[in-house]
């Protein structure tokens, strides 16, 4: 499915955010604590957003890698990068969340930009970013959690169940990729109990910021 939007992603987030997504990214790259000479797993990385973002922000980084299990949707971010002559800072693997080639303790921080609502399990996910962290690294993620039960919270889901599905199909030509998107909000966890499932992986001192009128979630912790 990533696959087959990975031509129109980042137009599509641009515009379904209001171009919104580029300032939560800038905010989890505030939060992920980077100093020179540190590393950092942009894990469903899909076109390289977040690590772009970190390599800007952090020069001095000695690695960023960008990894997703969806090799078009890197393509489309290796192209870009190329494009842009940041070809050769951002290293591209591709790699299942759930099994990650990585060995223990490696990263100073791990991120994820709308990751969690896909994966099969959130606790064997966060089991394995936090086991490539090093103890004192940050994990980090960026989601659209299940939506609250207000008035708000209705008005949204009005939004995403019909706007977006509409603009994905006349964008990417991808109607059904992008009714999953709200669905798998309305599948997903609500903020604490993301919160609580990121203390079971063993993270300490998790918090969290909502974003864009509650609609999006930015959570940390430490391992
Ligand atoms: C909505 S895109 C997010 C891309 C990027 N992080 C961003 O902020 O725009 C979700 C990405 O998660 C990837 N993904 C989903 N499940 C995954 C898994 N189990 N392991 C690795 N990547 C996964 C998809 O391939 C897709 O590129």
């Amino acid at each position: 499915m990533f696959g087959q939007i990975a031509h129109r992603y980042d137009v599509m987030n641009r515009l379904m955010t209001a171009g919104q997504d580029t300032r939560w990214r800038k905010l989890l790259v505030d939060k992920a604590n980077l100093r020179p000479g540190g590393r950092l797993l942009d894990i469903a990385t899909g076109t390289g957003d977040i690590a772009f973002e970190a390599l800007h922000r952090h020069p001095n980084l000695r690695q960023v890698v960008g990894a997703d299990f969806t090799l078009p949707m890197m393509h489309v971010g290796r192209h870009r990068a190329a494009a842009n002559g940041q070809a050769t800072r951002l290293s591209w693997s591709g790699a299942d969340t759930l099994h990650l080639p990585f060995p223990d303790n490696t990263f100073d921080a791990v991120a994820s930009g709308f990751l969690m609502r896909n994966v099969v399990s959130v606790p064997q996910a966060l089991a394995d970013q936090t086991r490539v962290l090093k103890p004192g690294g940050r994990l980090l993620i960026l989601e659209i959690p299940r939506p609250e039960d207000t008035l708000w919270g209705a008005m949204f889901r009005l939004y995403f169940h019909n706007v977006v599905p509409l603009l994905g199909g006349i964008i990417s030509g991808q109607h059904d990729a992008y009714s999953y998107l709200p669905a798998s909000a309305d599948a997903f966890l609500r903020p604490e109990e993301l919160k609580f499932q990121m203390e079971q992986a063993g993270l300490r001192n998790v918090s969290y910021q909502m974003l864009m009128l509650n609609t999006v979630a930015l959570h940390w912790g430490t391992k």
